[in-house]
């Protein structure tokens, strides 16, 4: 099943898409590149929310969108993006963000240097909370900490997810498949806004990790999906 975990089509909620128009656009383009599972992920800020006004607001979001959801279209399931805060550790509603029916969390980390306190916080969750972490776009925080701070974090016991846009240009690309290749990521997402940001589908990084990755990996990243829904544990199995 071709799945994308990272998304932000559900309407008004985020910097995501602003208005139901721009949610079906979303949902279309998903549909037309042959999506047919799609993790509703809005930005859950600790700084200026509280989680149970998210859900609600995540819920409410998506019981306008509903009428409007077509066939075809990928089933949605709920999740968060989750900005790494020190606030996290021990909050006794954090497993309310994972995504729905599963403990995986997926965490976003501070656009900037990734330094020991931060990594120390994420090992806290990791080891505190009850749930399992999934670091969103990892590729993208070589943009602001070293590749070293970066291999820190995810020699944790946590997960990794890579933006499909990134596969797509030949810099970012050679950091993507070294993730890869590392098993340092498992996952793909198009972490998809609007129609202008140039985000693409999950399925136009296949051809790339195809060449580039092995033979069969983006089956076997779809099969880790498949996993991640069934609350499995994941390994490299390759
Ligand atoms: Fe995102």
């Amino acid at each position: 099943m071709i799945t994308d975990i990272h998304c932000h089509c559900l309407p008004g909620i985020d910097d995501g898409a602003q208005d139901i128009k721009t949610s079906k656009q979303i949902l279309d383009t998903m549909r037309d590149n042959g999506i047919e599972r799609l993790v509703c992920t809005p930005h859950f800020y600790p700084h200026e929310n509280t989680i149970e006004r998210f859900v609600t607001n995540r819920s409410n979001a998506y019981e306008s969108l509903k009428q409007h959801l077509e066939a075809g279209y990928p089933k949605l399931y709920f999740g968060a993006e989750v900005l790494f805060s020190r606030s996290l550790i021990d909050n006794p509603k954090l497993h309310d963000l994972c995504l729905e029916g599963t403990d995986y969390l997926f965490l976003e980390m501070p656009y900037k240097k990734l330094t020991s306190q931060i990594i120390r916080g994420v090992e806290q969750i990791v080891d505190n909370m009850e749930v399992k972490v999934l670091i969103v776009h990892i590729e993208r925080y070589l943009n602001f900490t070293s590749w070293e701070s970066l291999m820190e974090l995810m020699s944790l016991d946590v997960l990794g997810q890579i933006n499909a846009k990134s596969l797509m240009s030949m810099r970012s690309r050679k950091y993507a498949i070294k993730l890869f290749d590392g098993n340092y990521a498992q996952f793909l997402g198009s972490d998809m806004h609007n129609m202008t940001r140039g985000d693409v589908t999950v399925n136009n990084a296949e051809k790339y990790v195809e060449k580039k990755v092995g033979k069969g990996f983006y089956k076997h990243i779809m099969h880790n999906c498949d996993k991640l829904f069934a609350n499995k544990d994941i390994y490299d199995i390759r």
